[in-house]
């Protein structure tokens, strides 16, 4: 790959090589539409933003049906992927794929679908959005979630693979 050295205004393919290495976990957000169809994409853009209240924040290209129907339900979920997952992570990103014939889906208190098996779930109440470039960020407030300990999948330079821990005492910041 040619490695540009100068510094230049991106393209979009630029800003794609530039931002992919930042490496980020891989999660799914699941919502419902008023037909109560299950709807649901791959996404990489998923920011901690508040501890209390718990709030998140997710960026959704523009006019995707599952952004459609966080709008409409002012609702969604994120399922955060471990690597036994990356089936279904890749599922997920297909354009105009088929999401919720295979694999293992569970459903949250107020009904909308998670990923079984996930490393984290979590519900969520649409409490804010804006349209910033091509993309719609949403904010919701967690209503409930769930966790539990697992390899987490991983995604790097358009790559998928798995985070491990060069200590395996957990950071003080984290207490
Ligand atoms: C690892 C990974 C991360 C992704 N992150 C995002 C994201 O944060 N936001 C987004 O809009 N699309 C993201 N995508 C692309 C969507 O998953 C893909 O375009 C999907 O087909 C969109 O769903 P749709 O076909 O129902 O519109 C990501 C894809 C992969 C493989």
């Amino acid at each position: 790959m040619v490695v540009p050295a100068v510094f230049a205004e991106p393209d979009s393919s630029a800003m794609r090589r530039t931002m992919g290495r930042f490496l980020t976990g891989v999660a799914v957000v699941t919502a419902t539409t008023h037909e109560d169809e299950k709807v649901g994409m791959t996404i990489s853009s998923l920011t901690s933003i508040s501890l209390e209240p718990p709030i998140l924040m997710i960026s959704l290209n523009l006019d995707t049906r599952t952004g459609d129907a966080v709008i409409a339900s002012e609702a969604f979920a994120v399922s955060i992927l471990g690597v036994k997952q990356e089936g279904v992570a890749r599922q997920f990103a297909v354009r105009g794929g088929a999401r919720f014939d295979d694999g293992d889906f569970e459903k949250t208190e107020g009904g909308l679908p998670v990923v079984a098996g996930a490393l984290s779930q979590a519900e969520c109440r649409l409490v804010n959005q804006y349209t910033i470039g091509d993309h719609q960020v949403f904010f919701g407030q967690v209503i409930s979630s769930r966790y539990r300990d697992g390899e987490a999948l991983a995604f790097y330079s358009g790559k998928f693979g798995a985070f491990r821990d060069f200590h395996h005492d957990a950071a003080p910041w984290m207490f």
